[in-house]
């Protein structure tokens, strides 16, 4: 298993690119079926779930060229509707493909899917949606049958505003008969990137970003070339990664919008911003302080995505910070792992306390998870000696080229395969 070895108590500095969003690829890659033709997708980061995304698309019959930061799939010869259990397995996010592939072929087999255990992360949203649409689901020993002759507009109400459920929906009533008006929709900046796509692909989507998502089913979607948005959890992190490291850092092609609840917290903790179009330039404080409190929340909130990060910039603020996760009830594994590098944390159900201490210092430390990686090898770039971080192959599946980017900002990061 790979591990990611770093010398810390180098600032970084200088600039860096931010890749395409990676919760913006999937489900645009999952909308490349419903043209049953050609997407030509700009932007497209080089990711582990990205990578298992196209072994699915392949292996139900899609055939995809990579030219660079572009793909092109095309879905016009897709000869099955029954993903492989093991992809289905490795990535959470597949089971986006389940709307996309009952609206273009009527059926569809998936196993449960997988990706990060931060929590129970159920699908029934999701599978609700989809039957009301007049979809036949049925759940039978860990796989999913789905069967419809024909999708018909209706209105969804969640009863969350989850994101994976909100782009099933959007993806399945896009070629569904009438109109789908979906309330408490999530209102991710990743839903707006899908609209955009189906629209540019001739379909009618709108609302997206507010809580109401109207979609009127067309019967035909054509060829698409889409550019993907920038990724605000890869800019939130090396924003956090600029202040940790004592440094400071200018991001180019962001979204400044997207990350202004990172933003604002980094500016509580004293950190010097600086915005300039789509680059922002963050400084990072002579004394840092801890943000009070953090509570993570759908956006336009303080995302989940984000707050190991934040939990890990916190452990060496001056004073105590209040981080509450409400989205997943199992999202505090890095804690465990930042106090063996020195880190004050105490954990309590959904709430973390940490209190700043002076320094952190290099371990040994395990990546349980994508975010949480990413949090220990920040850690890492901060702590007083040497640590390394094991199982980066979580960290593989958001950051593209990772310790690549770091070692070019003066970070002492490798790679041991
Ligand atoms: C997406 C993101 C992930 C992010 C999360 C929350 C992608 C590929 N992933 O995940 O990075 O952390 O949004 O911003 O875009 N839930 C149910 N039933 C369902 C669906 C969800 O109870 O059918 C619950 C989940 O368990 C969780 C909450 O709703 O507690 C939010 O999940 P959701 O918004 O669906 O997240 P994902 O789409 O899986």
């Amino acid at each position: 298993m790979s591990q990611f070895f770093i010398k810390g108590g180098l600032p970084l500095e200088g600039e860096v690119k931010i890749q395409g969003a990676k919760n913006a690829v999937l489900p645009i890659l999952a909308g490349a079926l419903l043209n049953q033709g050609k997407s030509i997708i700009h932007n497209v980061p080089e990711l582990r779930d990205v990578n298992t995304m196209i072994s699915i698309l392949e292996s139900i019959g899609c055939k995809i060229k990579k030219e660079g930061k572009t793909l092109i799939v095309d879905s016009s010869s897709i000869h099955t509707n029954e993903v492989p259990e093991k992809l289905v397995r490795e990535m959470r996010s597949s089971i986006i493909l389940l709307g996309a592939i009952l609206a273009t072929h009527k059926q569809a087999k998936f196993s449960y899917p997988g990706g990060c255990d931060i929590g129970l992360r159920p699908i029934d949203l999701h599978l609700k949606s989809l039957r009301e649409l007049g979809a036949e689901v049925k759940e039978s020993h860990g796989y999913i049958y789905c069967k419809s002759s024909i999708l018909k507009g209706c209105q969804i109400q969640l009863d969350y505003p989850s994101v994976g459920a909100t782009e099933n929906i959007m993806l399945a009533a896009s070629l569904a008969q009438g109109l789908t008006i979906i309330r408490n929709a999530a209102k991710e900046p990743e839903i707006c990137d899908l609209q955009n796509f189906i629209n540019k692909m001739g379909g009618q989507v709108k609302g997206a970003g507010t809580n109401t998502v109207i979609i009127n089913g067309v019967s035909k979607l054509q060829d698409v070339e889409y550019k993907i948005m920038p990724d605000r959890i890869a800019a939130g992190t090396f924003a956090t990664a600029a202040v940790i490291s004592g440094g400071k850092l200018t991001l180019k092609d962001v979204n400044i919008e997207h990350i202004s609840s990172v933003v604002s917290k980094l500016q509580e903790g004293g950190s010097k911003i600086a915005r300039y179009n789509n680059s922002l330039t963050i400084e990072s404080p002579k004394v840092l302080k801890a943000v009070e409190t953090i509570r993570t929340l759908p956006y336009p909130g303080f995302p989940t995505d984000m707050q190991a990060q934040m939990m890990a910039l916190m452990t060496i603020a001056q004073g105590t910070s209040i981080i509450t996760e409400t989205i997943f009830e199992n999202r505090f594994k890095h804690a465990s792992q930042l106090i063996r590098m020195g880190a004050n944390i105490k954990v309590d159900g959904r709430v973390a306390v940490i209190k700043g201490v002076e320094k952190l210092y290099g371990a040994h430390v395990s990546a349980m998870d994508l975010r949480g990686g990413a949090a220990l090898t920040l850690a890492g770039l901060a702590a007083e000696g040497e640590t390394i971080v094991d199982n980066i192959y979580h960290v593989d599946r958001g950051y593209e080229y990772f310790e690549k980017s770091l070692q070019e900002l003066g970070a002492s990061i490798i790679r041991i395969e």
